[in-house]
């Protein structure tokens, strides 16, 4: 059933289906389609299960790299404490918490703030309410996409942080322009993308040898979709913010071992391994693997050591004002 039709600002509509089991089919369509079999086999193939793919193990591997990203966190505490003071009574909503960042380090860097943490995935809000007790923070948490923030009323934020989420909303446009409605005037979108990042180049080749398909192809669940120069520079115009900062940083990610290496493969190949499997290649999710650990050495910003993965990344913080 087609649950959900969400138009878009071009000349094509997006259409979500949610299945019985658990995946979401995303389609684009200039008209009316009929469904074939063969154009929804392909599309299950192509399409990520969107909104659970940070569900379950993915959020389990997720968190086993995840203090890696610690300078990113600091990078939006650091622009928030400079444009408010560190004793700033804002408000803020952190959208793709994840397990509870940038929100809980802002919180412990401005303990004024009123901090709303959310994410799509009830298993990501979990471990983001483990983490805040943990480090002794008060958040607000919930469970919300990116690109319906129906919950929360008009001008009711000053800051809006996405730490490598906004990648992964499906409608992007929809979410920055509801960012702009809940924004106070002056308020400002913080948001961390990848520009490069040999984990990915990595997947990249290990995907276009194991399907044969031409290297370039992107994973179902892609966190490079925003790598293009200016992406979200035009993304924040479209929406009628102002770029008032776009500044790289080096955000190097570490896997301690070759099994968080390989749980990790899954976060972004794990819908099309599956498909793949459910299709008849039986034992796709392993060969895929061994591909990825046996390739890895080869790809550069790589380093491999005593059993640990570290590789390099550059990531864009874009600061987005509301006029
Ligand atoms: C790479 S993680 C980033 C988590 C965290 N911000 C951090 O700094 O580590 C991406 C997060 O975005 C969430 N996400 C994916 N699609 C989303 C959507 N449509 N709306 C909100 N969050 C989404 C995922 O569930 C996941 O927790």
């Amino acid at each position: 059933m087609t649950d959900r039709v969400v138009r878009t600002r071009y000349p094509l509509t997006l259409f979500r289906e949610s299945h019985a089991d658990g995946a979401d089919i995303i389609m684009l369509r200039r008209m009316p389609l009929m469904m074939t079999p063969t154009f929804r086999t392909a599309t299950r193939v192509l399409s990520a299960p969107v909104s659970q793919a940070f569900d379950g193990a993915s959020a389990e591997a997720y968190e086993t790299i995840f203090e890696s990203l610690a300078p990113a966190w600091k990078k939006h505490a650091d622009i928030i404490s400079n444009y408010a003071g560190s004793d700033g009574d804002i408000s803020i909503l952190d959208i793709g918490a994840g397990p509870g960042e940038p929100s809980c380090t802002i919180a412990a860097a401005l303990p004024k703030a009123k901090i709303t943490c959310t994410d799509v995935s009830e298993d990501m809000i979990s471990k983001a309410k483990t983490r805040a007790e943990n480090k002794g923070v008060q958040l607000s948490l919930g469970v919300c996409p990116g690109e319906d923030l129906s919950q929360f009323p008009d001008a009711s934020f000053d800051y809006i942080t996405m730490n490598f989420s906004l990648m992964f909303v499906p409608d992007r446009e929809k979410c920055l322009d509801e960012c702009v409605r809940v924004l106070k005037p002056g308020g400002k979108v913080l948001s961390m993308c990848w520009k490069t990042n040999a984990f990915m180049a990595a997947i990249g080749k290990a995907t276009a040898e194991f399907t044969g398909e031409p290297p370039g192809v992107p994973p179902p669940v892609n966190p490079m979709a925003l790598k293009a120069e200016n992406a979200q520079e035009d993304l924040a115009k479209g929406a009628g913010l102002e770029v008032m900062l776009a500044e790289e940083m080096n955000v190097p990610i570490l896997a301690k071992n070759e099994a968080i290496f390989r749980a990790c493969s899954l976060i972004v190949m794990g819908p099309k391994l599956q498909a793949m499997e459910a299709e008849g290649r039986v034992g796709a999710t392993k060969e895929f693997q061994d591909l990825f650990v046996q390739l890895a050495p080869s790809v550069p910003g790589i380093t491999i050591d005593q059993g640990a993965y570290a590789f390099n990344g550059m990531a864009q913080v874009c600061v987005m004002g509301k006029p």
